[in-house]
């Protein structure tokens, strides 16, 4: 049975579900500063992953908060950064969500959510946002220190569900975290939401782009496993 590891800010969950709250806070600098804020939380991450010097998800999230309002030269209180940093425990998911994952479940895929977040701070995101049931599981990078896209963290993934990478897909709007599962040997599909996305030209394409989970099928990931599976190389030929 083939298993779909689902990223979760970003790909499920739409972190711009700030921006209501950030207009009532800082007015017209809503948009730039919730693009800043999850840029930084994400280039913290990175940096704590390369540096081995791990702190949970959310502190990267707040770090980065603050380090948005230093730059944007915004003074926000104590109480103003707590209702930003608790609306991120309960985002939206992006529109097409429910639906798609509800009907991949019907298909016969196992589902897990997998992401940087910490566990608790994603069970009560999912919850939230009504998709936490249609997971077989929630699985966090926390217990291994490290992020995305650490090699380390895609294998930990698989060894949580005893399974082999030819086995799951990983499905990611982040173009770092497709690179990442693709280079751990996992299939990847890109949820391209946005025609303006870009994805990083380092000669690894995602194994699938998809404008939204509607758009997967096991039909469709059974024909791109049939099709890469033609273009790989025979090793017995080599
Ligand atoms: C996640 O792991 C990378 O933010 C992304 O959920």
């Amino acid at each position: 049975m083939t298993t779909i590891a689902f990223d979760v800010y970003g790909t499920l969950i739409d972190t711009s579900g700030v921006l209501d709250a950030l207009g009532n806070l800082v007015g017209e600098k809503a948009s730039a500063f919730s693009d800043i804020w999850r840029n930084k939380q994400l280039e913290y991450s990175f940096r704590r992953g390369l540096m081995q010097n791990y702190q949970p998800f959310s502190v990267c999230t707040h770090q980065a908060l603050n380090y948005t309002c230093a730059l944007l030269g915004i003074n926000l209180g104590l109480a103003q950064k707590k209702e930003l940093m608790d609306l991120y425990r309960v985002l939206p998911a992006f529109p097409d969500v429910p639906k798609g994952l509800a009907q991949l479940q019907h298909d016969g895929f196992r589902l897990f959510a997998f992401s940087n977040g910490e566990p608790e701070a994603l069970e009560a995101l999912l919850t939230h946002a009504g998709i936490r049931d249609l997971f077989q599981g929630v699985i966090s990078v926390d217990p291994i220190r490290s992020f995305k896209p650490n090699p380390a963290v895609y294998n930990y993934f698989l060894r949580q569900i005893d399974s082999s990478e030819n086995a799951v897909w990983l499905v990611s709007s982040n173009p770092f975290d497709v690179i990442g599962a693709i280079a751990a040997g996992i299939n990847a599909a890109w949820i391209r939401r946005s025609q303006s996305a870009v994805f990083d030209p380092w000669g690894i394409e995602p194994t699938l782009t998809v404008s939204d989970l509607n758009q997967l099928s096991q039909k469709k990931l059974q024909e791109v496993e049939l099709l890469k599976g033609r273009d790989d190389p025979d090793p017995a030929c080599q």
